[in-house]
């Protein structure tokens, strides 16, 4: 169920993933799902924690960045009970730090060409990339994944304001 935080204002005012939040739920879902029983996500852009309370219903751990990490993620993981699933970086996504094993990458950081070339050079490794933003406002987000498959292979399915990349050639239904 997605999450409600409109009358919850006291903690969190915006964010754009609430907007899109039956979308990104079953994208969340549809990944995991491909995953093992136990799946792991790598999320890149934590602010106040909400894509990652999301995802930590589906996903068994959620490995967070942010250059930023706010106080306010935190007290949203506890009331969602998804605390223990949560693990919370502080700075650039990068390769020492990240879990032996991640089954999938959400990207959502920093919304420029360069950034999205940074996160997804280190997480592209999982075979299964989702990108927030894939929206004409993020002129950096759509020129990367416009060109991601002739630079890395794989297919990419578009439904805005996500993107979702696979290693491999696979359809998404
Ligand atoms: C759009 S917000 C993320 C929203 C969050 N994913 C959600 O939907 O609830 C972007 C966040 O990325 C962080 N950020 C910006 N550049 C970054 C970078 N290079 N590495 C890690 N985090 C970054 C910002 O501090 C901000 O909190």
């Amino acid at each position: 169920m997605p999450l409600d935080y409109e009358w919850r204002g006291d903690i969190v005012k915006h964010s754009a993933i609430i907007g899109n939040g039956e979308k990104f739920e079953a994208m969340l879902r549809k990944m995991a799902g491909l995953g093992p029983s136990d799946p792991i996500l790598v999320e890149t852009g934590t602010h106040k924690g909400l894509s990652a309370a999301l995802a930590a219903k589906y996903f068994a751990a959620v490995h967070t960045w942010d250059l930023r990490p706010r106080d306010v993620a935190r007290t949203v993981w506890t009331k969602e009970c998804v605390a223990d699933r949560v693990i919370q970086h502080e700075g650039q996504v990068c390769v020492g730090a990240l879990p032996e094993r991640f089954d999938a990458a959400f990207i959502d950081s920093e919304h420029t060409f360069e950034g999205c070339r940074r996160d997804f050079d280190v997480v592209h490794v999982c075979g299964l990339v989702l990108f927030h933003d894939y929206d004409p406002k993020f002129t950096g987000v759509i020129r990367f994944v416009e060109g991601i498959v002739d630079v890395y292979g794989g297919a990419v399915y578009r439904d805005p304001p996500f993107a979702l990349w696979f290693g491999d050639e696979r359809e998404w239904d």
